[in-house]
């Protein structure tokens, strides 16, 4: 995300060129913390059941990118920008850059962070149903 973008780090990206992309804190009213963890843990227990897509990951152990990813997500939807404190700027494409995807895999992914989404109670009280609310999205990370 690049500063004309209207973007600075650390990103939280909670505003759209066009002004904020919704109304309130995301992060607080789909439940915070909690309900990012289960979101995450739930996507991963897919990817591990999935052994085309779990070789890409490179370590055994799953919790620490359990946590990364749900402190990027957290801190994406307005949480505590603990992960860009920890990790410095998301620059995603540079830290996919090392994994070779292919088109399977990809799809894999995307079935699997899809199930996890349709699966946690990411119900904000105030805006759209969280899943229609992602796919509606339009931001470049
Ligand atoms: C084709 C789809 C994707 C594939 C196959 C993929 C694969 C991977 C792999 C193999 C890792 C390394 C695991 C780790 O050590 O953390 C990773 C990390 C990560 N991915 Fe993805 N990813 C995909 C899409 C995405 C998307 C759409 C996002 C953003 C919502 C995302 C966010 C992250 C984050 C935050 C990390 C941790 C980066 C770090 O701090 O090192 N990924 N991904």
């Amino acid at each position: 995300m690049s500063d004309s973008e209207g973007v600075s780090s650390p990103v939280t990206l909670r505003m759209s060129q066009g002004g904020p992309a919704m109304e309130g804190n995301f992060w607080e009213q789909v439940g915070g913390r909690p309900t990012f963890e289960r979101l995450v843990r739930e996507f991963y227990r897919g990817v591990a059941s999935d052994p085309p897509l779990l070789a890409i990951y490179p370590e055994e152990d799953l919790e620490p990118a359990i946590q990364r990813l749900t402190g990027f997500l957290e801190q994406y939807w307005g949480g505590p920008t603990t992960y860009s404190d920890t990790h410095g700027h998301p620059r995603l494409r540079m830290r996919h850059a090392p994994f070779k995807v292919n088109p399977a895999q990809r799809d894999r992914w995307l079935t699997h962070m899809r199930a996890a989404v349709d699966s946690s109670s990411c119900r904000p009280s105030r805006t759209r149903p969280c899943g229609h609310t992602w796919s509606a999205r339009r931001t470049r990370w």
